[in-house]
Formats: structure tokens, sequence, C-alpha cells
């Protein structure tokens, strides 16, 4: 079998979340979340856009699971808005929420679609913030309460349940640089959101386990950053990369698959906390088997040694006031030289390649699964509303090639979901930047599918990568 053939077993899906697609922010019960919160508040998101309506997913669910039928997708990872199942993160649950994804699951698995669950998508409950959000310990354990709650009430329907999306994005760009809700810029509150995220996740995958049985599949999805040295003859500058790699990285590897946190994340970052949120036990409670982990990744970084506060870029995430690198005050992120996407984010395959195979070397034969990869361009709809978008089509070529490289040489990669179905709502960029597969127009809320669906539709179809 050849890099460019994958096994009948590797699954093709495509990928999510609440806040990006439903809208009905205040229909069937739904309680506020940090995002209705902080796209609500002027001058957070471009053009002031929210997600209270998006892509109207809530209504048109059915459409859309029909969409994904034609495409042929083996599996669909969605996420499940805490909000909408449990307004104010604690206590009963909302029957109108729960009912919503019983109905969604079983339509996906009578279309033969695996459904793929993340359990937190970045819509804490406003509740919950108030009360201090990722900064309070006790917001792992209301995640936990929520996951076993959820366990309970949709149990065998969900294939793989996945804890946490991008935890290093809910700490960093939440607390620290305040791109993202809850838009704070407080980076001794980031560390501290890190750890809580990451004893949501442990507490939360043994909560699944307690309910469904050991058999019950988890995992997490982790943006893992590909950073490498500006000059890669400069010992400053692997230095540089290493630390990005620390907090970027490992602060949520070495917890969850090694039970510490890694050496040299301490020195980094001890004039800024004294990691008091740290107590016996925790690594304990944070370790659990991984069935699978998830790996989103878009772009890479280059850096160099600087001697003093961050100038230039911040890898990728430049659009909040502050910078998201809490303890990097001497890593100076470049601007990207290459071809770039329309986030800025530049192209480099190989980076993910480097990245599931540095994982197989580091976890021998842990199985990986690429839970986002995608790109956002321009795309300009033809006459009769179609969409040729031969970027998207060229950038998924090469990075599933890249996959496929990787399962040659050894990673123990399962599957792959495109970022994403529908254009959606993308955080703080608004709905300024379409990374979907099928295009949807926000007036009429009409989805036309882009090539790259019909692309992805073969490839999922005939398991070969098209020419
Ligand atoms: C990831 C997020 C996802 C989407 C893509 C473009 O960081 O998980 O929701 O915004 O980036």
């Amino acid at each position: 079998m050849n890099q460019r053939t994958f096994p009948d077993s590797f699954v093709w899906g495509a990928a999510t979340a609440a806040y990006q697609i439903e809208g009905a922010a205040t229909e069937g019960g739904r309680g506020r979340s940090i995002w209705d919160d902080f796209s609500h508040t002027p001058g957070r998101t471009l053009g002031g856009d929210t997600g209270d309506v998006a892509d109207d997913h809530y209504h048109r669910w059915q459409d859309d699971v029909a969409l994904m039928s034609e495409l042929g997708l083996g599996a669909y990872r969605l996420s499940i808005s805490w909000p909408r199942v449990q307004p104010g993160g604690r206590g009963p649950l909302n029957p109108e929420g729960v009912a919503f994804y019983t109905r969604l699951l079983d339509a996906l698995r009578a279309a033969g679609i695996e459904p793929v669950v993340t359990l937190y998508h970045w819509d804490l409950p406003s509740e919950l913030e108030a009360a201090g959000g990722w900064t309070n310990r006790e917001t792992a354990y209301a995640f936990a309460e929520y996951a076993r709650a959820m366990a309970r009430a949709l149990g065998e329907r969900v294939g793989l349940w996945i804890t946490v999306n991008e935890p290093w994005c809910s700490a960093f760009l939440g607390y620290a640089s305040g791109e993202h809700a809850p838009g704070r810029t407080e980076p001794a509150a980031a560390l501290a959101a890190a750890h809580h995220l990451n004893l949501a996740h442990g507490l939360a995958a043994a909560a699944i386990r307690d309910e469904l049985g050991d058999e019950a599949q988890v995992s997490v999805s982790l943006n893992l950053h590909v950073t490498r040295p500006a000059d890669p003859e400069s010992a400053a500058d692997l230095e540089a990369a290493h630390e990005v790699d620390l907090v970027g990285n490992h602060i949520f590897l070495g917890p969850m698959l090694d039970g510490s946190y890694p050496i040299g994340l301490r020195d980094l970052t001890r004039d800024i906390t004294d990691a008091g949120y740290v107590r016996p036990g925790d690594m304990t409670l944070i370790r659990q088997r991984l069935d699978v982990l998830g790996v989103n990744y878009y772009f890479t970084n280059y850096v160099r040694r600087s001697d003093g506060p961050a100038a230039g870029g911040s890898g990728g995430h430049g659009n909040g006031p502050a910078s998201p690198w809490v303890g990097l005050d001497r890593v100076e992120f470049l601007p990207p030289s290459g071809p770039t996407t329309a986030m800025g984010w530049n192209i480099e395959p190989d980076g993910i390649y480097e990245l599931l195979t540095a994982l197989d070397n580091a976890y021998d034969g842990l199985p990986l699964m690429v839970t986002e990869n995608g790109a956002a361009f321009d795309d300009v709809p033809g006459p009769d509303g179609e969409v040729h978008d031969p970027e998207r089509v060229d950038y998924l070529r090469r990075h599933i090639d890249a996959v496929g490289r990787a399962r040659q040489d050894g990673a123990n990669v399962h599957g792959y979901f495109v970022w994403s179905l529908l254009d959606n709502f993308e955080w703080s960029y608004g709905y300024s930047k379409r990374f979907g597969i099928v295009r949807v127009d926000y007036d009429t809320q009409r989805r036309t599918l882009k090539d790259s669906a019909r692309w992805y539709a073969q490839l999922a179809r005939t398991g070969t990568l098209p020419d």
C-alpha cells in the first residue's frame, strides 16, 4: 500500500464546533456562555460578529446530516454546547438541549456516520466564568460532572469522546492574550487555567469510564505547535524553539501522557506564578489512559532568541491585546516568509509529518487522529454560485499526503477530520474567514459544495488521494 492509499479502516471525517455553527443562542432553554458575552462586547470580534445565528445548524441539522451522507463521510466531529445541555454549568440538565443532541447522534448513526463528540469547544457557561472560570479549580470538577451526565445521557451513541479541544487556546488566548473569551490578559491566570484544563481532562476521562465502563473510548484534541529555529545552527534559537515546545505542547502532553510537567517549564514561569494551584495527587488524576491522541494542525512557527519582550508576531495568534506566550519574553516569532492562508498562517505540510512522526517516536505506537486540519481562503463564488477553491484542495492534498507519509514511516494515525464541514463563525475573526468545504451563504443559509468538498468526498469513497 503506498502512502497515497489509506486502509479501509482509516476514518475520513469533518469537524465543527457548537458555537461556530449552531446559532439559536437563546432558544431551547440554552444558557449563556463566555462566547456570547465576549462576542457581544464591542470591539472583541471583527465587525461585532456573534454566534447568535451562525449556520443555523440548530434548525438545519437534518439537512446538514444529509449533506454529510452525500459526501460519504465516515465520521463527524461535533461539540456539545455545555450551556445548552446544562445552563449555568451545574445542576439539572436541560431536557430540550439533551434531546437535540440525542436526535442528532441518532441521525448520524442511522446515516452510517460515526459521531465523535467534543465536550468542551470553548463555550464555558457564563456563571462558571463569574466564579473565576478556568482559574478556579472548581470548574474542573463541574466539567467532570457535566461529562458524566453526558456519558449517562448519550452513552453508546458516541463513538469517541474528546474531553477538551485545544486547551492551549482556552488558557492562553482566553486568559493571557485576550484574543478569545473571556478576554482576560493575566499571565498567571493563564497558567492556572492550563492546569485546571489538564485536571478537567483527567477528571472527565475518569468520569466517562466510570459511567460507561472501561471500554469507553476517550481522547483529547491538542493544537500542538511545530516550532523551528530561525537559524538551525544557532543554539540560542534552538533554545527559543524548545521553550515554545514547553509552554505550547508539553504543558499538556506532560501531565496527560507522562504524568508530570516537563523539566524547564517551572524555570520559565517562576517569576509569574508559584504554581500553588498544582496539588499533590493531581498528576495521577490527570494522567488517564488515552485511547487516541487528537492532533489539530494548521501551520508552523519560526522563532529566534531576542533580548527583550516579544516584538513582531505571536505565532499565528495576532488578534489579541497581549501576547499569548506566557514566560517567553525572550522569544521572537517571525512573520511567515512563504505562502500563507487567509489567516496569515504559513502553509507547511511537512509540519504535520514531523508532528505525527515525533509523537510516534515519543509515545511509541500511541494511536493518533488528526482531529482538525484545513484552511481559510477568500473564496469567490462563480456566476452560478459554484465555488472553485483550488488553493484549499491543494492545501488538503498536500497535508493528507504528509499524513500518508507519516503513516508509512510508522506513525499510528487512524483518521483525519477536515476543518471544517461548513463555513462558520471563526471566533474573533467573525464570519470573515471561511474554512468550510461547504460554502454557507449567511443571508440565505444556503449550503453549496465547494470543489474541495467533491474532492474530499472522492477521497473518503476511495481511500486514495485523487490527483
Ligand atoms: C482551531 C479551532 C477551531 C477553528 C480552527 C480554525 O484552533 O479548534 O474551532 O477555529 O482553529
